[in-house]
């Protein structure tokens, strides 16, 4: 047996040799992963570096030097190296650094004085959501959910192109669907449980709905679409709805003839996995070609799951302009409140909060920042762009500052069978002198000043420019 094992290692080593040679040259040139145990602890042959901090070239922006309460706007976009200081407060950052996100997000690397301990994470861009890639160049999704702002539970979002003529397959869910159109135009239809009918053309600016259960489908028009979906549940799974495609694939042919009363070869060309987004044929120009009507009849117009909201003109206010769209006037909407705020430069959506739901936002154009302020008295800032969402719970006191020079456009999401806002403002200016003078230490030319109704916008000067 030991005599075996000898021949059998003599005959493995010329296959070793080349690795026993090898070894020697590689441990010259390349050391091997781990250092050596005498690293541990004490050295004294450790060149540590003394003299003076290294030199790190910067400028500081105005209100940068200013007292950290102020808490202007800093924009460092137009800043070569910018640093987390404000006034006394900070140091300088040698790096290792992203200058991208430091650029944009100013508000972080340097935030107010005035923000305090940890609020929840109340931003999210869709820009870090994983974009799901549609089949046949038809269009994309991506999906904001608590899977990536945990403490997003009452609404999620989904951010959808489909290209000119392309499908969001027939499907259903257990969550109700609100839906604003950002771009293009699309044919939305849908079935209900009476075997009601609906189909209408939508473009940018309108909003549809669809309740739990109701299946329905979305095909782009002539320019392609893109729209915002929101969800009543946080936890919501884009890619877990119920698909046509999916419940003929899982239900026995045998059983799918029976119930259409046709044959089992009646089914032997369905597709062999989900369509989801796909091409298809162009939808007719004449949407009445596309009019099912049965003996049903048609979903009623008061119970229509579209809302021509691109039609409704803005009510014009000091900053900007607003306008809402709730189930006083769109009833089918059952607990989907929104508004889109435009703010102009220098304005500012004004303090409020949302008594009875959290707010879901999406940021449709320019840039702006926002402190969410948490009882007892937390409090973080953040900055948005276009294509940013953020989110405000229940009662939380927020404002949205314009930090650009463009029109910034919002729309704000709640889940309210009302839009309500409580404003800060309208709350002090209408509480009894006396009360605010003892608690706030206000000046009555302070008090004289305030202003009882509801501002939405505030305007401003461009303080960033
Ligand atoms: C839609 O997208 C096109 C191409 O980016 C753009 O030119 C157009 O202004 C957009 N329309 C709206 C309503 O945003
Ligand atoms: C569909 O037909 C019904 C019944 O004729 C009509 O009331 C409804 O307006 C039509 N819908 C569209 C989108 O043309
Ligand atoms: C509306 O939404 C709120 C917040 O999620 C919820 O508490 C309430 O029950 C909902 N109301 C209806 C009628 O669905």
């Amino acid at each position: 047996m030991k005599l075996e094992a000898l021949s059998q290692a003599l005959c493995l080593l010329p296959a070793l040799l080349p690795l026993i040679e090898a070894a020697p040259t590689r441990r010259d040139s390349n050391p091997p992963l781990r250092g050596s145990e005498a690293l541990v602890g004490y050295s004294s042959t450790e060149n540590i570096a003394t003299g003076s901090k290294p030199d790190v070239k910067y400028s500081l922006l105005p209100g940068q030097k200013e007292t950290p309460d102020i808490g202007a706007y800093l924009d460092f976009e137009k800043v070569d190296n910018p640093q987390p200081i404000r006034g006394s407060t900070g140091g300088d950052d040698p790096g290792p650094r992203n200058y991208y996100y430091d650029r944009i997000n100013s508000d972080k690397l340097a935030p107010p004085g005035t923000d305090n301990g940890q609020t929840i994470n109340a931003q999210w861009p869709f820009g870090l959501s994983h974009n799901r890639l549609g089949i046949d160049s038809a269009g994309w999704a991506r999906q904001e959910n608590t899977v990536v702002m945990p403490d997003a539970t009452q609404m999620a979002g989904v951010d959808m192109r489909l290209e000119p003529a392309a499908y969001r397959e027939l499907h259903w869910h257990v969550a109700a669907e609100w839906s604003l159109v950002l771009n293009g135009s699309c044919r939305i239809q849908a079935v209900n449980e009476n075997g009601e009918t609906f189909v209408d053309d939508v473009s940018a600016g309108d909003v549809w709905f669809f309740p739990p259960g109701i299946p329905h489908s979305i095909q782009a028009l002539d320019e392609g679409v893109e729209f915002l979906l929101v969800f009543d549940q946080g936890d919501f799974n884009e890619d877990n709805t119920f698909l046509a495609t999916e419940v003929f694939l899982h239900t026995p042919k045998e059983v799918l003839a029976k119930d259409l009363g046709t044959t089992v070869a009646a089914f032997d060309d369905i597709p062999d996995d989900e369509l989801y987004i796909f091409a298809g044929t162009a939808a007719p120009k004449d949407i009445e070609k596309q009019n099912v009507t049965t003996a049903s009849g048609v979903i009623p117009r008061t119970e229509s799951y579209s809302y021509h909201f691109s039609e409704q003109d803005a009510h014009e206010v000091a900053g900007g302009s607003v306008k809402i769209v709730d189930p006083l006037t769109f009833p089918v909407a059952n607990n989907f409140s929104a508004a889109i705020v435009t703010v102009h430069p220098g304005g500012m959506r004004e303090i409020h909060w949302h008594p009875t739901s959290d707010e879901w936002t999406f940021f449709i154009q320019g840039q702006g920042r926002a402190t969410l302020f948490t009882a007892p008295n937390a409090a973080t800032t953040f900055d948005y762009r276009a294509g940013d969402i953020a989110y405000f719970p229940q009662s939380n006191s927020h404002y949205i500052e314009n930090t650009g020079d463009e029109d910034l456009m919002f729309v704000e999401v709640l889940q309210a069978s009302q839009f309500t806002d409580m404003a800060l403002g309208q709350w002090i200016a209408s509480t009894p002198r006396q009360i605010v003078k003892d608690t706030l230490k206000l000046s009555d030319s302070t008090l004289a000043s305030l202003k009882t109704e509801k501002q939405y916008v505030v305007a401003g000067s461009n303080t960033t420019a």
